[in-house]
């Protein structure tokens, strides 16, 4: 996608807008799987063609021009959001439902490198967020910080749970940026977005600040996907840092990422329990999966993992 003239990308972010509305008020709801079981539901000689908005917005299956919703095709066509795709046409856009909003995010496959992450981590990460901001109810108006928010996931939680909340949220990717303000504005939160790949540009400490990092090795080097050294978990390590030099006293730094387990030791876990104990915040650390994306394993760079865990860490900075 081409970058679009100033009053033209005003014109089809007001458009992206109307068509989470017009979904919304269509009771309109799509959970996104896994990338392998998107492919495998795709593989099904019955899903080769769209059927309905949700086939086209969720699953991205092609369609034939007139035969999906006139409005929501309208408003796809305004949003310059459909390409040719033979005889047909293909959404560039899908949206997910998550805790009763909707979520703008890049359609079915994610291949190019700017795409717009949502995935099954983003249900789990906006549960844990849910779970810790509701044990924080004693503390007053929040300042909150979602550190590669993507679509927005983690920011908008916030603001949900925390409607007093101040929130800001961060990432390198430009077009997360976009879509996360859009979905903002169709959740009616507000968020305040930086585009910055770490947190020198913004002012102050934080309450709550959160992140769901890149945590694979991902050969094409993916914003979303690619987590850099330690097996992938660099930038988790990275961006815990970044958050921990941030946090008010009281504040708690909510990291939801993968660690891949070699010879049954756990380097992140050891790495940030350090980090914790060297400011003199207290650490809690647990897994909620054992085992997640094993096909990576038959990857040249997990040749000595043995499983990658996924795991919810909370640092807390006494007050
Ligand atoms: C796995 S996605 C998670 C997105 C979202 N938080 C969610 O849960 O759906 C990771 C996000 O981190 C962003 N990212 C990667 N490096 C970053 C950095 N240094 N600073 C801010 N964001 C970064 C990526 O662009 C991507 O949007």
């Amino acid at each position: 996608m081409n970058a679009a003239p100033a009053g033209d990308t005003e014109r089809q972010d007001a458009a992206l807008l109307a068509l989470l509305r017009v979904l919304a008020e269509r009771g309109y709801g799509f959970v996104t799987p896994t990338p392998l079981t998107h492919a495998r539901v795709l593989a099904r000689v019955e899903r080769q063609q769209a059927r309905s908005v949700r086939d086209v917005l969720g699953w991205s299956l092609p369609f034939r021009r007139g035969e999906i919703d006139a409005e929501i095709e309208a408003l796809l066509d305004r949003a310059e959001m459909l390409h040719a795709d033979g005889a047909m046409l293909r959404s560039r856009v899908r949206v997910s439902s998550l805790h009763d909003r909707l979520f703008l995010h890049s359609a079915y496959p994610t291949d190019d490198t700017d795409s717009v992450f949502f995935g099954p981590d983003s249900y789990r990460f906006a549960d844990l967020i849910r779970s810790e901001l509701t044990s924080l109810s004693g503390r007053g108006p929040l300042r909150t910080l979602d550190i590669g928010t993507g679509s927005g996931v983690g920011a908008i939680v916030a603001a949900s749970a925390r409607p007093d909340a101040l929130v800001c949220a961060t990432d390198i990717n430009a077009r997360a940026l976009r879509f996360a303000r859009i979905n903002a504005a169709a959740a009616s939160v507000a968020i305040d977005a930086h585009h910055a790949p770490t947190l020198d540009t913004l002012d102050g400490v934080f309450d709550v600040i959160t992140a769901n990092p890149p945590y694979i090795i991902d050969a094409e080097s993916r914003l979303y996907r690619h987590g850099g050294g330690m097996h992938g978990a660099q930038l988790s390590l990275d961006m815990t840092r970044m958050a921990l030099d941030r946090l008010a006293p009281g504040g708690r730094a909510i990291l939801y990422t993968g660690s891949a387990i070699v010879d049954g030791g756990d380097a992140l876990e050891s790495a940030l329990a350090d980090e914790a104990s060297a400011r003199g915040f207290t650490l809690r650390y647990r897994e909620l999966d054992p085992d997640v994306f094993g096909e990576e394993l038959d990857q040249p760079g997990y040749a000595d993992v043995e499983r990658i865990a996924l795991v919810a860490t909370v640092i807390t900075r006494p007050t």
